[in-house]
């Protein structure tokens, strides 16, 4: 039966459509060994609070067909002067990318909207069959990216990485490069309209062309495996015309350990295998291997590091041993710059504080950081707990709030499950109890089961009291059936009475599971000194953290905690002036890099805690 051709061309456009949006690939990985051109540095910029640069005067989209029809993107030569064209990136301002806009320019502190940037550059040279992507560590919040005038596509999330294939799409010289960023908040956005962080806006991370040969390694994980013995499992997935020919190889080099995998029709490749004699990671020994995988021409090496983290019973286990996550948690700013940080330099100015404090563990709140942090953690040595910005009032309802949530959650974890750091995702913060909520939450639990089952999953819950026992303090949050660990944030002693209140309260937590505390502290303005009632001085946020960790060591459930926050941190929500001024306080230390006398109450507490265990694993 002969289909009319409309009817054809409809029904394979419609199958084309469903293939896309059924199969999103990560973003490709930003591997030190991959080579890249940087497109770091300045940019041309055009603030656009009307996005005049994106809809006409009837608020029609200039791109609703692809090729841009005016417009910024649009990007037009000004060599002749009779043309009416009423911008040019060419004489334009320039703001640094990677960076925030916000404390790049005062005039933009607190710009919510529009910001079209430009920069042009020449094509890498590119060997035959070669292939480009144009790839963005991360862009809050929604970006639309344009090459010589011509859509590339749209991502929305302010903090994963995306990329863009412009094999063929680039000139030798001159290529336009504009992307349109926008950070204005929605209801229906993840996050929502209202945080506790500042809503930077901008292209905040690297941005590079990477070349790839015809057929290479898209994504691909090595992670050893629970239980007896040294086992890995290797997942591999091609990319390219030729991803069902040869072989892969993986090599260990170190360890003397190479296997050949056998690609299907899929591309894909998998297998597990003994890996005798490798030397688990841990933050007292933060051993890493070089791993190789060649498939083809296409090669590519990066540090690894090999753990197994589970838990039992009430316990979290690191390679079978007992552990207590000695952690803080951290926003992703460089308090000397107030703007986002992005760099590797950035990630170990904040980290070197984290051990400075005796860390073995920080957590990455709210949203995911920067590729860097993880890179630096498992050299370092420290533990982490990622998250998505799935926080506090989510449009649970909204099927496109729940796919952007899965969307960041699944290129979070496609981005980082090789990181040995890495050991908890977090797929909400303090969002409150509903069906709904469970149900969207219930989703993201299950994502993370199916793409990485060799680490834990939690979210931060919150706390809840009977009036009739003033001082019991009840953790029963039903989302703690569907986690790993049983995580709370919790404010007694400053959003819940006064410090002496840590004395008396009783806890409560309704599961036989490890017990994180993933928030408690309070603030104080660095040099403010007082008696420890004075809110908001030093004596009184250090009175919190001396009656706050004996308070939580009466849990028996209790594995560990990650007090808020390490450093002080902007937020429009803290606007007390002459103390706040804009700035969240609950750090232990202040935004000049002073610590506070509470910094040192928790890192005696996590001292001794390390010398305890140290002693205990001797006498074993
Ligand atoms: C909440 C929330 C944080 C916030 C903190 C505070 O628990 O999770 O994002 O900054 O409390 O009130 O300082």
């Amino acid at each position: 039966m002969k289909y009319p051709v409309r009817l054809l061309s409809l029904s394979l456009l419609l199958a084309s459509v469903a293939l896309a949006a059924a199969a999103p690939r990560p973003a490709i990985a930003s591997l030190p060994s991959r080579s890249a051109t940087s497109l770091n540095g300045k940019w041309r910029v055009i603030v656009d609070p009307y996005d005049n640069g994106f809809y006409n005067y009837r608020y029609e989209a200039y791109d609703a067909t692809g090729r841009v029809t005016g417009g910024f993107a649009e990007d037009r030569p000004h060599d002749d002067p009779g043309a009416l064209i009423e911008y040019n990136f060419d004489t334009a301002p320039e703001l640094y990318v990677p960076g925030d806009w916000n404390s790049q320019d005062e005039r933009l502190f607190y710009y919510e909207g529009s910001v079209w940037y430009r920069r042009t550059f020449d094509a890498p040279a590119l060997a035959a069959g070669d292939r480009c992507f144009l790839r963005f560590g991360a862009a809050n919040y929604e970006a639309d990216v344009y090459l010589n005038g011509n859509k590339l596509g749209r991502h929305i999330g302010g903090f994963t990485p995306f990329d863009f294939e412009v094999t063929g799409r680039m000139k030798p010289t001159g290529n336009s490069l504009v992307a349109r960023v926008n950070n204005q908040r929605h209801r229906d956005a993840v996050p929502t309209v209202n945080t506790d962080w500042w809503n930077y806006g901008g292209i905040t991370r690297d941005v590079d062309l990477v070349t790839v040969p015809a057929t290479f390694v898209r994504d691909y994980s090595v992670a050893l495996q629970r239980g007896a013995g040294d086992h890995i499992a290797v997942s591999v997935q091609l990319d390219g015309v030729d991803r069902t020919a040869g072989p892969v190889r993986l090599a260990i080099p170190e360890l003397g350990f190479t296997q050949t995998l056998t690609v299907d029709a899929e591309g894909q490749a998998r297998g597990e295998f003994a890996l005798p004699g490798v030397e688990r990671w841990s933050p007292e020994h933060p051993r890493l291997y070089a791993v190789e995988l060649t498939a083809g021409r296409d090669r590519v090496t990066e540090q690894m590091g090999f753990r197994t983290i589970e838990t039992r019973g009430t316990d979290i286990l690191l390679n079978g041993q007992s552990i207590f996550l000695r952690g803080i948690a951290l926003h992703e700013e460089n308090p000397f710059r107030g703007g986002r940080a992005w760099s590797e330099d950035d990630a170990r100015l904040l980290l070197g504080w984290a051990k400075e404090l005796g860390c073995n563990f920080v957590r990455l709140a709210h949203y995911p950081h920067s590729v860097h942090l993880a890179r630096l953690a498992d050299e370092m040595g420290l533990m982490l707990w990622e998250e998505i910005p799935v926080y506090w009032t989510i449009a649970w309802e909204n099927p496109a709030t729940l796919a952007n949530a899965r969307a960041q959650l699944a290129d979070l974890i496609l981005r980082d499950r090789n990181r040995a750091s890495v050991v908890v995702w977090s797929v909400a913060n303090e969002t409150p109890l509903s069906e709904p909520r469970m149900k969207f939450l219930g989703t993201l639990v299950s994502d993370v089961r199916a793409l990485d089952p060799t680490r834990l999953v939690s979210a931060a819950m919150e706390v809840h009291s009977d009036p009739a026992q003033p001082n019991l303090r009840i953790v029963n949050d039903p989302f703690g059936e569907l986690t790993d660990l049983v995580s709370f944030n919790e404010y007694v002693g400053w959003y819940d009475g006064l410090p002496e209140k840590c004395d008396h309260v009783e806890w409560r937590v309704e599961y036989q599971k490890p017990v994180f505390i993933s928030e408690f502290g309070g603030g104080a303005l660095a040099g403010f000194h007082a008696d420890a009632l004075t809110r908001f001085s030093e004596e009184f946020q250090e009175d919190v953290y001396r009656r706050t960790i004996p308070m939580l060591l009466g849990i028996p459930q209790l594995c560990g905690m990650s007090p808020w926050i390490l450093v002080d941190f902007r937020s429009p929500r803290r606007p007390l002036p002459e103390i706040q001024d804009g700035w969240n306080r609950k750090g232990l230390i202040s935004d000049r890099g002073e610590r506070k006398l509470a910094f040192k109450v928790l890192r005696e507490f996590y001292q001794e805690k390390a010398a305890a265990e140290a002693a205990a694993e001797t006498i074993n």
